[in-house]
């Protein structure tokens, strides 16, 4: 007889092994099935968060902004570096050693709460016992049978049509994270999240970077202030981003990539590159699943249909995380992973989808959380604004890092929070704060009146609040 399990979870990324690790707290026997492997072939949990995406990015990141500091801003504290070189081979290898370390808790993770891990891939086979008969291929062979299933098979990166990835010279996020010597010429396709990220990490390393973005606008879902200083900032830096551009054809040759274009005047140009990533958003991933053997609904997207609570067409279903509607974001998996794991349990699960952060981890960094002043306006909402200047604030001096501003839009009637937009160092933490508030209905004068430690960041998110009311006490 096939094992019988409360809970199947299906995909070992941040939505299915946070959903997992939930349900085995409040008591069910989970199975959590995941087909990624690492080089030599072994499992590899974490899903494209950990493999390919949030961990390694940032490890990248992290390394190349050392470098950025070594090489343009240790002089200003007097700090004189001779010699200084990057071996690129040795920070993709610390980088694939961050990601293992990842795999390897995650495992434990699973090991420590009973979870029992299947490395494979899971198809739908039909309905079975009351809940599911699910067939698992790959380094595990062997149908089970869940009660409950959790779908959480997350995304793929999508393709120019007609130009597949071949991860050489035509990189998706996978082949992007995988370059193994700064080349002389990086072209991007989408000045998105990825575009940013990745271009940053090659340029600061001696790339010359170009990213050609289909849209006019920069950065478009981010308030138009802050992306307007962002985009001043990357300028400065030398990362040429051009806006408004129609891609043609792109040839492959043993030089590199050739693209043609036109610019945003209708003019037709060519940018020839030695490899080209293309990060224009991202499709959900059903691939291999077999939706069909139970009927499970898909949209036109091929993204699992769900409600509000993650329930699909299908009683004992759930579907989290990158493959169904919403943000592609590894806490949002995770956050509708916690609450489907709590609902199957009898709980009452809760996602506020209006506080879920956004950052890009660029430099500057760029965070936000909740509605921007462009929305807002288009919402018909009467809102102040208050903005403070990293320049004005002590510790940014210190740090030698005045970039950007934290800037706050409140209630005109009722003062409550409505959203906050940073742009500046360590923006990625000083939001946290502002989550905070707005899930506590915070008013701008509650934050106004909360002691911040002195000399810190934060010291601006205070004083932005002061700016509501044309009152800080800095600027
Ligand atoms: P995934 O992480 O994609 O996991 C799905 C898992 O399911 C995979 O392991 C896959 O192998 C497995 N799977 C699929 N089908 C099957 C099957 N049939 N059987 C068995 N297993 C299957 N988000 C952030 O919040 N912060 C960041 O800094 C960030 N950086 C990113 C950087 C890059 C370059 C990229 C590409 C993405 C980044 N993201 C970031 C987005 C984040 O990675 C995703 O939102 C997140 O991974 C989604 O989680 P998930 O669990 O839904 O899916
Ligand atoms: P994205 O949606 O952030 O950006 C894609 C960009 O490509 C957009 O600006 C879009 O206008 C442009 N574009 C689309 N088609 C185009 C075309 N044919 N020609 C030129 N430009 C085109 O997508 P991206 O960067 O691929 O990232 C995918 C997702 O992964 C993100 O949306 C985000 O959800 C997640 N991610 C999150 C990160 C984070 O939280 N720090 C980091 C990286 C990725």
């Amino acid at each position: 007889m096939s094992k019988q399990f409360d809970v199947i979870v299906i995909g070992g990324g941040p939505g299915g092994y946070i959903a997992a690790i939930r349900a085995a707290q409040l008591g069910k026997n989970v199975a959590c099935i995941d087909e990624w492997k690492n080089a030599k072939g072994g499992p590899a949990p974490g899903g494209t968060c950990t493999n390919v995406g949030c961990i390694p990015s940032k490890a990248l990141l992290q390394s190349t902004e050392h470098f950025e500091q070594a090489s343009h801003h240790f002089a200003d504290h007097g700090i004189t570096v001779k010699g200084l070189a990057m071996d690129v081979a040795k920070m993709v290898a610390r980088k694939d050693n961050v990601v293992k370390q990842n795999n390897d808790g995650i495992l434990y993770l699973f090991k420590k709460n009973k979870i029992s891990f299947f490395h494979g891939r899971a198809s739908f086979v039909k309905v079975a016992d009351g809940g599911y008969e699910i067939k698992v291929t790959g380094a595990a062979e062997e149908n089970i049978v869940g009660q409950q299933i959790i779908v959480a098979t997350g995304s793929n990166a999508r393709a120019l049509p007609g130009t597949p990835f071949d991860e050489e010279l035509i990189l998706s996020n996978d082949g992007a994270l995988r370059i193994q010597s700064a080349p002389k010429k990086l072209g991007l396709i989408g000045s998105g999240v990825i575009g940013l990220e990745m271009g940053s990490v090659w340029r600061r390393l001696g790339a010359e970077v170009t990213i050609l973005e289909g849209l006019p606008t920069f950065l478009g879902a981010v308030d138009e202030q802050i992306a307007k200083e962002a985009k001043k900032a990357f300028d400065k830096q030398g990362l040429k981003i051009e806006l408004g551009v129609k891609v043609g054809d792109i040839k492959t040759s043993k030089k590199g990539v050739s693209i043609a274009y036109t610019n945003a005047k209708g003019e037709a140009q060519s940018l020839d590159v030695e490899k080209l990533i293309v990060s224009i958003g991202r499709v959900p991933n059903t691939i291999g699943l077999n939706a069909e053997a139970v009927g499970l609904q898909l949209d036109e997207r091929g993204a699992i249909v769900v409600d509000g609570d993650c329930r699909t067409n299908l009683p004992g279903v759930w579907a989290v995380g990158d493959v169904v509607r919403g943000p592609m974001l590894a806490h949002k998996a995770e956050e509708e992973g916690v609450a489907v794991a709590e609902r199957i349990a009898g709980q009452h699960g809760h996602v506020n989808f209006n506080t879920i952060p956004w950052v890009i981890y660029t430099s500057p960094e760029i965070a936000w959380v909740g509605r921007t002043e462009q929305q807002l306006k288009a919402d018909g909402v009467a809102y102040k604004a208050g903005t403070f200047p990293f320049l004005a604030n002590g510790r940014a001096r210190a740090l030698g890092d005045t970039t950007g501003m934290v800037k706050m839009l409140a209630d005109a009637k009722t003062d409550e929070i409505l959203g906050v937009h940073i742009v500046g160092p360590m923006a990625s933490e000083l939001i946290a704060e502002c989550v905070v508030a707005m899930e506590f209905r915070a008013s701008s004068e509650d934050i106004a009146r909360i002691c911040h430690a002195h000399p810190s960041l934060s010291e601006s998110t205070k004083e932005a609040a002061l700016a509501v009311d044309k009152r800080t006490l800095n600027f």
